[in-house]
């Protein structure tokens, strides 16, 4: 009845919507509407690409501008919809968008900490947040989630997704697109989302952004495309193509990508923008001259040109020449035109900026608070021997690296918008939990690296990584004296924010060498080490896993970093997080990840045998695995029970299992089920996450956790591309991280 009452609802408002844009487009000229298409970036912002946009007043005027992105605050913001609405012809308003990636203003954690969360309400905050500030500021449009699966820690961009599964890419994305959407896009507090990069951007050969992507497309339905469609399904009002080709054609251009899957299967309503000039850049890939490739990107289903006015440019000449037609025009103007529709901007084009909203929502004192609940939730605590952690607050802690007292590099990559300078370095966060109850002894002890020559690569958006004027040896000396005279060592390590992210691939992901010399010389005073390391991606720690009594990983942590670290080393907040991508031994093992598939020749448990798949001179099992994370509490897991051992695929199973706080801490367990299918038409991998709960255990109590199991965890994509379950026999894995799991059997028959 609900549905009934509502759809005619939604039918009236579209129809209400049609009436207008087609009375628009009526009054429109061949190029105004063209003008729609092109989305300009007047510099200021942080610019990616070589190309900052020129004349952008003299075009607004003339109506050759549908959007802006790189113009940050409500008055500047103002004045260019001004512009648009008291100088351009027919007045339309401009959409403004930007990089909100992890936050606006305020900065919360990377995306690849944020999902280590597993919390989806949690996430769907972050973004929800993020919309609110940001709306109040201006904009209307983030150009996020980036959902782009990746397997290979050397790409930099794995900080921005939620790592290397499908399933819980899927249940991220969603989340990201409810918190910046909301149920309503008119309100004034949400925004348009733009899932990224469209599709398998984090695919680069050798990790090295912007690099060829080649791969069946069975591993594309099943491990690549899933969380680009969940975004789809969730309402996403816009997608962003890749600078990737796919299939030999750049994505950008690609018609089998934008139209018959985007929008003839997945049945996709909104706006295809492209990447920074990514139709360009196919001159560069070998797709022809600009009229060609721009011609060739509409056609393909792209209805907004990023920065390089091949659209704006060239598209008059190619419809005079039969190259494209004018639906083709009309098409991506009347798209864009809706979305401008559906944000309320033709009711009052100022509607986003009221400078008194602004000055109540930015960096006010509810959105830092959600920032640091935000970023403890993120904390990965990957050892803790003899329960090192949490740190007493008494005696004397020795704190150094060169992150413990830094503000540069807590937002980490992709925090355009965001002031370092507001952050909280470790050392304040832990002297304002101490107050007078134990000693900080401070020492930086290490330059993030020594290599000026690789210094001057990340420090492209400021300084990020300086090199101090004592030496590195008298810097470790330092550091070493403060490590003598204390109980513990706190060392907190690793990257420089710009050391991941675009363009910032690593071949070695090793923590720097100058930071290494630093740590082995710690451990050589016998003083208990733990270690806090922030990166933007997995490293290689396998010496420091080895000598280190405790290692938390953070991430990067936002404007909260220094109060949050500190809430998790004193015990304030018990970790939870658990590892979304595998952390190798060595980048030999790349590309890693949980759902391998098992191959004819697997090596078995125990030592590596000759002619299996295995390595000479390395296990085939990373460091630390999917799913991996500890607690400062234990928890054990029960059997698993099912309700049946056998399921007709109309039928559900409910496994369950009960688990147990067995430590001396309550805590929160994200219980995970992965399930196996043993024999299939088209091989399967090891496990597929399908299902996961976080929940709270107090000390010393047990929880049940179900989970429903029916035909549709159990299905994967055949050889014709078809979504199926086959009958067979299946395991069903629940356990505290991929490697540790329970297990139980059943059949699904016919
Ligand atoms: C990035 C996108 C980003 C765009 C606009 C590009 O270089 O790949 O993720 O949204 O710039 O800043």
């Amino acid at each position: 009845m609900a549905v009934a009452l509502q759809a005619p609802a939604q039918n009236t408002q579209d129809a209400k919507m049609n009436t207008f844009v087609s009375n628009l487009m009526k009054r429109m000229t061949l190029e105004e509407k063209i003008g729609q298409l092109n989305l300009l970036t007047p510099g200021g912002g942080v610019a990616t690409g070589a190309v900052v946009s020129k004349d952008v007043e003299s075009k607004i005027r003339s109506g050759s501008v549908g959007g802006l992105f790189g113009v940050i605050g409500v008055d500047k913001i103002r004045q260019a919809q001004e512009l648009a609405m008291n100088q351009s012809r027919l007045k339309i308003p401009l959409l403004f968008g930007s990089d909100i990636i992890h936050g606006y203003k305020t900065t919360f954690p990377i995306p690849l900490g944020l999902s280590c969360s597993w919390d989806i309400p949690l996430i769907e905050r972050s973004a929800r947040v993020a919309a609110k500030e940001a709306t109040a500021d201006g904009l209307v449009w983030a150009f996020s989630p980036m959902v782009d699966i990746a397997r290979d820690p050397r790409w930099g961009r794995v900080a921005e997704g939620a790592g290397e599964d499908p399933y819980l890419g899927s249940e991220v994305a969603k989340a990201m697109v409810r918190g910046y959407q909301g149920r309503n896009l008119a309100a004034d507090s949400t925004l348009l989302a733009c899932v990224k990069h469209f599709a398998l951007y984090g695919a680069a050969e050798g990790g090295r952004d912007y690099n060829t992507v080649d791969m069946s497309r069975l591993r594309m339905f099943e491990y690549y495309l899933p969380p680009y469609k969940a975004a789809i399904n969730a309402g996403v009002a816009s997608v962003m193509s890749s600078f990737n080709e796919i299939d030999g054609v750049p994505a950008t251009g690609n018609k089998w990508l934008l139209t018959d899957l985007l929008r003839k299967q997945w049945g996709f309503k909104g706006f295809v923008v492209t990447d920074y000039t990514s139709i360009n850049e196919m001159i560069d890939h070998g797709s022809g001259d600009l009229q060609a490739v721009s011609a060739q990107s509409l056609v393909a289903g792209v209805d907004m040109d990023m920065v390089g006015e091949g659209f704006l440019t060239t598209l008059k000449k190619s419809l005079s020449e039969g190259k494209i037609t004018q639906k083709h025009i009309d098409d991506a103007c009347r798209r864009i035109l809706e979305a401008k529709y559906k944000l309320g901007l033709f009711d009052d084009p100022y509607r986003y900026t009221v400078p008194a909203r602004a000055t109540k929502e930015v960096l006010s004192a509810d959105k830092r608070a959600a920032a640091r609940e935000i970023a403890v939730r993120s904390t990965v605590l990957l050892k803790n021997n003899n329960q090192a952690l949490p740190l007493k607050k008494s005696g004397t802690i020795a704190l150094v690296g060169p992150l413990a007292n830094n503000k540069s590099n807590m937002l980490g990559t992709w925090a355009v918008s965001g002031d370092p300078q507001l952050s909280i370095p470790v050392l304040e966060g832990m002297q304002k939990a101490l107050g007078n109850s134990a000693t900080i002894l401070y020492a930086k002890g290490a330059n993030i690296t020594d290599d000026t020559a690789f210094a001057k690569k990340v420090n492209v958006f400021g300084v990020r990584a300086d090199v101090d004027s004592l030496s590195p040896d008298a810097l470790i000396n330092q550091a070493v004296q403060v490590a003598n005279r204390a109980d513990v060592v706190v060392a907190v390590v690793g990257e420089a924010s710009e050391m991941s992210g675009e363009a910032a691939s690593r071949s070695d992901i090793n923590i720097p060498q100058s930071q290494r010399n630093l740590l082995e010389a710690l451990y050589k005073t016998g003083k208990p080490v733990v270690l806090v390391i922030m990166s933007g991606r997995p490293l290689t720690l396998e010496r420091e896993s080895e000598m280190a009594t405790s290692i938390l990983h953070v991430w990067f942590q936002g404007h909260e970093a220094g109060n949050a670290i500190a809430d998790v080393l004193f015990g304030a907040y018990n970790p939870s997080g658990k590892l979304t991508m595998s952390f190798p031994r060595n980048v030999g093992q790349i590309p890693i990840y949980y759902n391998y598939k098992r191959t004819g020749r697997p090596q078995p448990a125990g030592p590596t045998q000759k002619f299996r798949s295995n390595y000479l001179d390395v296990s085939n099992d990373p460091l630390y695995p999917f799913g991996y994370g500890l607690s400062y509490t234990t928890f054990s897991y029960g059997n698993i029970q099912l309700s049946k051992n056998q399921m007709r695929a109309a039928e559900k199973i409910t496994a369950t299992v009960t688990v147990t706080n067995t430590g001396n801490y309550d805590g929160e367990e994200v219980v995970q089920l992965y399930i196996y299918d043993q024999v299939a038409s088209v091989t399967q991998p090891v496990k597929k996450l399908k299902g996961f709960q976080k929940v709270m255990i107090p000390k010393g109590q047990s929880k049940q956790v179900s989970f429903t199991i029916g035909a549709e965890e159990l299905k994967f994509y055949n050889s014709a591309l078809q979504w199926v379950a086959e009958p067979g026999d299946f395991k069903v894995y629940i356990g505290t991280s991929s490697d540790n799991v329970k297990e139980a059997s059943f059949k699904l028959v016919r």
